[in-house]
C-alpha cells in the first residue's frame, strides 16, 4: 500500500458536516490539501454492506473511482450491548429522514427501557469506527476502532453530533457532547482508528 505524501490532495468521502469537520481537524497536522464528496458533487453510494468495515470500503472505492484522488471515507455508529448491537451500521438511519438526533437518542433509551434493561450506571455501549483509505485503481485498507462506556439519559451537552450527549466514555466524567473536542478527539473511535491509519499511511507531522 502506498503513502500518501505532504501536498497531496485527498478526498473525504463523507456528506455528513460532523465527520467532515473532525477529519479536517485530524488530517490538519500532515499538511495534506483536504476536499469533502459533497464539495466535488460526488454522489452519496447506497450503504449496502452488513458492517461497518464493509460500508467504509464502498464510500471510499466509489469517491476514489468518482475523483481520480486517494479517498478517505468513515463508517461509524453507536453499539448498544442490550440491543444486540443496534443501532450499529444504521445508526444514521434511526434518526430519520430530517436526521434528528434527539429523535434518535429518545429511540435508542425507549428501546433500552422497553427491554427493562436499563441499569444504572446505565446500559453498556461503544462507539466503532471503520476508516478506509482507497487508492484510483481500487486498492484499499480498512482501520477499526473502538471506544467503550454506558449511556445516560436525560442526554447531556452540546458538543460533537450523533450520539455523543447520550455517550460517557469509561474512566470520564463527561459525555462526549459536554467534553472538549480536543478531549474526544484523544481518545474516540475516530481518533483510534485515524491512529492506526496514520502509522501506515501518512508522511510526518508538519
Ligand atoms: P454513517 O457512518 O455515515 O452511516 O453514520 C454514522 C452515524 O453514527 C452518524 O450519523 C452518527 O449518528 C453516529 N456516530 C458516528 N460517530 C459518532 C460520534 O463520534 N459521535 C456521535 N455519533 C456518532
Amino acid at each position: 500500500m502506498n503513502r500518501l505524501t505532504s501536498g497531496t490532495r485527498i478526498v473525504v468521502a463523507s456528506h455528513n458536516s460532523g465527520k467532515i469537520r473532525e477529519f479536517r481537524e485530524l488530517l490538519a497536522p500532515f499538511g495534506l490539501s483536504v476536499v469533502s464528496a459533497g464539495e466535488l458533487n460526488l454522489p452519496e453510494p447506497e450503504e449496502t454492506e452488513t458492517t461497518f468495515a464493509g460500508n467504509a470500503r464502498l464510500k471510499a472505492v466509489a469517491a476514489a473511482e468518482g475523483s481520480g484522488l486517494p479517498a478517505l471515507s468513515d463508517d461509524s455508529g453507536l453499539e448498544v450491548e442490550a440491543l444486540g448491537g443496534d443501532p450499529g451500521i444504521y445508526s444514521a438511519r434511526w434518526a430519520g429522514p430530517t436526521k434528528d438526533f434527539n429523535i434518535a437518542m429518545a429511540k435508542v433509551a425507549d428501546a433500552v427501557k422497553a427491554k427493562d434493561a436499563w441499569k444504572e450506571p446505565g446500559p453498556r455501549a461503544n462507539f466503532t469506527a471503520a476508516l478506509c483509505l482507497a487508492w484510483p485503481g481500487g486498492a484499499y485498507e480498512v482501520f477499526e476502532g473502538k471506544v467503550y462506556g454506558h449511556l445516560v439519559w436525560p442526554a447531556r451537552g452540546i458538543r460533537g453530533f450523533g450520539y455523543d450527549p447520550m455517550f460517557l466514555p469509561d474512566g470520564g466524567t463527561e459525555t462526549f457532547g459536554e467534553m472538549d473536542p480536543d478531549a474526544k478527539h484523544a481518545i474516540s473511535h475516530r481518533a483510534r482508528a485515524f491512529e492506526l491509519f496514520v502509522a501506515r499511511c501518512m508522511p510526518a507531522r508538519i
